[in-house]
């Protein structure tokens, strides 16, 4: 049974909490603390799953306790459960807490956040993955992209396309903004999956502010420079798949989706590369050395890839479902009963492309791309696709090379 405690000053809302919860008593152990203080007694006398806690609570806010349990218990997945009211302190528990819900909470929602914060699809269920991502503070990214979005955002004549598109090309801030739009802070029925999408339903003004809470606590710290791994060059890649999976998906429903998806596939690489970066040179190490495609070597070391972390570190964040296992798939699409080119298979071809084009420019020299899964080409009857998606995958390279050419 997953161990969940709740933590608030209002005696009235613990009590609402345990009544509205007692269904739930046997699928989960519940403990209600009316304290920060008494919380971390409760969680040294035993191990506990989750955390949801109120934001404001008198002596330990909400953000000091779960940046307490952050540091002594990693593995604890943290959610705050706040008031409107207090967007702003909430905000700052962004690098704490892993999701938010804005209170009052039904138990449906209350009972779903916590369920995708515990049951992550079998893959995702892996200590290792747990405390690699429970020990990160916050993704790495790029300054200089950071710049030049407030650089946008401060332009009264950008558009929102403009500003859509400078947050898009950056994985992390991408998917930390929509962890923010997705977090019930804003009202927002649906799940929002990409950037234009969250300006159109907030606008720009949030997002800007979005985008500068996120930057003002993310810091990239180079510390250890890793052989083999460049932040520009994960930065175009994830560029590069994101254009390929529009392209292979084509003109529907998915197109977008499938671009965000290609935008964050590779956010584990972030992860790894922060979180632990010598044995993530290890890995790129092994891959040149044995001639083998990166996520091979990492699941022989550790029996997880990037993918599977960054997939679980993206569930964390409440991204939809959806771009989750493309992420978590990425490289393995044998693992789902794909029938067409859905979402899935769309992020699959696209970042195969992105690595064959990769592999052919760097020859001998670089990692080589894993074959194509011919069994899954075959099934989705795509063969006499690939001529087409390989000479629009050049051309994709000449984009973001900015050379011109004739599409
Ligand atoms: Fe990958
Ligand atoms: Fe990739």
């Amino acid at each position: 049974m997953k161990r969940i405690m709740f933590v608030d000053d209002e005696v009235r809302i613990l009590d609402g909490l345990q009544r509205m919860l007692r269904p739930q008593r046997h699928v989960w152990e519940m403990a209600f603390a009316p304290s920060g203080q008494a919380a971390l007694q409760m969680m040294e006398a035993a191990p506990f799953d989750v955390i949801v806690s109120d934001m404001r609570m008198p002596g330990m806010d909400g953000a000091a306790l779960l940046k307490t349990v952050r540091e002594k218990y990693p593995n604890v997945l943290r959610i705050i459960l706040s008031g409107y009211t207090e967007l702003e302190a909430a905000l700052n528990a962004v690098p704490v807490a892993h999701q938010f819900l804005v209170k009052p909470c039904d138990q449906d929602t209350l009972q779903s956040a916590i369920e995708r914060a515990t049951s992550l699809n079998s893959i995702l269920n892996n200590k290792r993955l747990e405390s690699i991502i429970g020990s990160m503070q916050q993704l790495p990214s790029l300054p200089k992209s950071c710049m030049e979005m407030r650089e946008a955002l401060a332009d009264p004549d950008s558009d929102s396309h403009r500003i859509a598109s400078l947050v898009e090309r950056d994985p992390a801030m991408s998917a930390k903004v929509l962890q923010l739009v997705n977090s019930a802070f804003f009202g927002v029925a649906r799940n929002i999956s990409d950037i234009n999408m969250a300006i159109t339903y907030l606008g720009k003004s949030i997002l800007e502010n979005l985008v500068l809470s996120v930057e003002i606590f993310r810091v990239f710290r180079p510390t250890v420079s890793i052989p083999g791994f460049s932040l520009e060059e994960l930065h175009t890649h994830a560029q590069f798949t994101a254009k390929m999976a529009g392209h292979v998906a084509g003109d529907n429903a998915i197109r977008r989706l499938g671009m965000v998806a290609g935008l964050l596939h590779d956010v584990g690489k972030l992860v790894l590369a922060e979180a632990t970066p010598e044995h993530f040179a290890r890995a790129i190490e092994g891959a040149k050395k044995e001639k083998r495609p990166l996520y091979e070597i990492e699941e022989e070391l550790t029996g997880v890839s990037h993918a599977e972390v960054g997939a679980y570190l993206l569930s964390m964040w409440g991204i939809p479902y959806l771009i989750v296992e493309a992420v978590a798939h990425h490289h393995h699409l044998e693992r789902v009963a794909c029938e067409k080119v859905d979402l899935l298979a769309s992020v699959y071809f696209a970042n195969w492309l992105a690595h064959e084009h990769d592999a052919e420019r760097r020859g001998a020299a670089g990692i080589p791309n894993a074959p194509l899964n011919m069994e899954i080409v075959a099934k989705l009857g795509v063969e006499h696709l690939l001529p087409e998606w390989r000479l629009e995958a050049r051309n994709t390279a000449l984009d973001l090379e900015g050379v011109p050419h004739g599409k």
